[in-house]
């Protein structure tokens, strides 16, 4: 059977009243505007069971045990969840609607949407033909008519509804278009328009991006030279969950019956072009960071990845990130190395300026998991000296621990040790009885080659800016709709701590909305970052204007825009003092000066 997709489940949670759901099985006291009991997951005889009206969830002060009313019913009754679903809706007298579901079985109900996808990626490649502009664009960048037809790029062309008119026929084709993202869907309060959608991809060369079984899933569209912003991708559908996926996998499949290694690259362009040059192992992740799913996937295909991040300084905050999400999966047999290409280049341009063999040579010399690590933390610390070399060893630590047990977890307690200056067994001791060891790991250092900002965000204090607009948004998800594209892509750039989770919240907020907090919170269920939303939004009380929150939000989300574009600043500034900027690096130079000084005053 299908998924339950998630408008019903908000829907649910939108229409169920908690307190009566837990009031016929649990006695429920009136205390001011919550109810209390004595908790039925553990034994007490004071009440310290609370269920709120206001956020529709329930919270144990005596065991911890809280959720929605969904998760109440799976822990109470003891049902799955799509048992605890059909439980609600039934008492609401609803029917649960399904769609298709995972990859094992093809699930009936989900193949015309794979069928619309097929054609109308054929249909944009065909627009691709047909414009100029777009071809003249590629022939540009260098890439053959092969290339196109074995990647299908496409164009879509310059038209508020060019697919609306030609896929969505009628009502059904277009909830379809609009389950798929190609469509958006305007609210229902924007009256002065006619057509209720429009085409998400205007005026862009389009990639498809499809499964491993080939289907197209998504697409990401690139503005024809330059214009914001640069991609713009599919958003999360029921085909398509971006941490999972990786573009050019298919066609790397199709090209190589005997894989042995995936060089991971950070664009469409990237992964492309190498296939052009012969590297047809190189796929590419969705301008997200790697993730375990990622990782699971890559491991089950081959044994050795490659990772190729650009060499400025956002590639090399990306391999921090991705050496972090690879700890875990280092084990004996599997080769994780990185490969840091020279400023200024990518892939794509790398392989332009110097073709295939130096590439190659290149590949063979990139860098082992272990020694990047170790060039990484050595650089933070003065191992000339012991107390740099404590610092090493500290930082070490988290790090070492995410690795599984096996042997190369003892390699690279030897090669750390070796830094450190004791035996490996002496390390580990005294690793295994440092202050506070029992408790899980403390959060690794944050990307060390991001020298210029990161020591400032640490004393800073400025994690509560992204603490403020999370906060704000779990109280209130409606007001994710008044941020502008503008102020969300300030984001972009941004590193503070938590940083991720608020965009992931933003984003998945203003493609899907919700009304009330605990939509938010049982979106987020056993998901990363779910726990602290739950925290955020039970420990804030002072929020209660919808109106002030949004202004509050949008201003921190500023904020946040200012401190990344100064940090770049900086590090552009500190760059120039040693040698000349190439000209990317000094147009955005002059486009950072001009958005501060546009700016009232500085953010403290
Ligand atoms: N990306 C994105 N949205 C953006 C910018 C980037 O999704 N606004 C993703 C895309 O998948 C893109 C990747 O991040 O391919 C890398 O971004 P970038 O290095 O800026 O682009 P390139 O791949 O180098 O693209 P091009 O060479 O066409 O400029
Ligand atoms: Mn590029």
């Amino acid at each position: 059977m299908g998924r339950i997709p998630q408008h019903f489940i908000d829907e649910l949670i939108a229409r169920a009243d908690i307190v009566e759901v837990i009031g016929s099985r649990v006695q429920l006291k009136k205390a001011g505007r919550e109810w209390k009991a004595c908790c039925p997951f553990h034994n007490e005889k004071t009440p310290s069971f609370w269920v709120s009206p206001d956020k529709q969830f329930y919270h144990c002060f005596g065991c911890g045990k809280h959720g929605t009313v969904l998760g109440f019913l799976m822990d109470h009754d003891h049902l799955a969840f799509p048992e605890a679903v059909e439980e609600l809706a039934a008492r609401l007298g609803l029917e649960v609607p399904r769609e298709g579901g995972g990859e094992a079985v093809a699930p009936r109900a989900e193949e015309p949407l794979y069928e619309l996808m097929a054609r109308v990626a054929r249909y944009y490649a065909e627009c691709l033909g047909r414009e100029p502009r777009a071809r003249d664009y590629l022939a540009r960048r260098g890439l053959t008519a092969a290339t196109l037809e074995r990647f299908e790029i496409g164009y879509a062309v310059n038209s508020w509804n060019d697919v609306l008119k030609r896929f969505g026929g009628d009502d059904l084709a277009r909830r379809r278009l609009a389950e798929t993202g190609l469509v958006i869907e305007r609210e229902r309060s924007q009256t002065q328009f006619s057509e209720r959608h429009y085409d998400r991809f205007r005026d862009r060369i389009m990639f498809p991006i499809r499964d491993t079984r080939g289907r197209v899933i998504a697409f990401g569209g690139r503005v024809i030279d330059a214009g914001e912003p640069k991609y713009l991708n599919s958003p999360e559908t029921v085909l398509f969950h971006k941490g999972r996926e990786l573009y050019g996998l298919y066609e790397t499949r199709r090209a190589r019956s005997n894989l042995k290694r995936l060089v991971i690259v950070e664009g469409y362009m990237d992964a492309v072009r190498l296939h052009q040059e012969g590297i047809d192992y190189a796929v590419a992740t969705l301008g997200t960071a790697t993730t375990a799913e990622h990782f699971r996937r890559i491991f089950r295909l081959v044994s050795e990845v490659v990772f190729a991040f650009d060499g400025d300084r956002a590639g090399r905050a990306a391999a921090w990130r991705a050496l972090q999400q690879a700890l875990p999966e280092a084990r004996e047999g599997r080769q994780i190395r990185f490969l840091f290409l020279p400023d200024g280049h990518d892939p794509d341009t790398l392989i332009a300026a110097e073709g295939r063999e130096a590439f190659e040579a290149r590949l063979a010399g990139a860098l082992p998991l272990s020694e990047y690590l170790v060039r990484e933390l050595s650089e933070q610390s003065d191992l000339a000296h012991a107390d740099g070399r404590a610092r090493f060893a500290e930082s070490a630590r988290p790090l070492y621990q995410k690795l599984p047990a096996g042997v190369y977890r003892e390699l690279l307690l030897g090669r750390l040790a070796q830094v450190v200056g004791l035996g490996p067994e002496r390390l580990e001791e005294l690793w295994s009885k440092a202050p506070g060891a029992p408790a899980p790991a403390p959060a690794p250092a944050p990307p060390p080659t991001a020298r210029a900002g990161a020591r400032a965000r640490l004393s800073g204090g400025r994690g509560s800016l992204v603490r403020q607009a999370i906060v704000r948004l779990v109280h209130f998800p409606a007001i994710a709709a008044e941020v502008s594209p503008a102020e969300r892509s300030g984001l972009d750039a941004s590193e503070e701590a938590g940083i991720a989770l608020l965009r992931e919240l933003l984003d998945n907020l203003r493609e899907q909305p919700a009304q009330i907090s605990a939509q938010v919170i049982q979106r987020w269920a056993g998901r990363d970052g779910g726990e602290s939303l739950q925290k955020l939004l039970e420990r804030e009380e002072v929020i209660t204007d919808a109106a002030a929150a949004a202004g509050e939000l949008r201003a921190a989300l500023v904020k946040l825009a200012d401190l990344a574009a100064e940090r770049r600043l900086q590090a552009l500034e500190a760059k120039s003092r040693t040698g000349p900027l190439t000209s990317d690096e000094l147009k955005e130079f002059q486009r950072l000066m001009s958005i501060m000084s546009a700016r009232p005053a500085r953010h403290g």
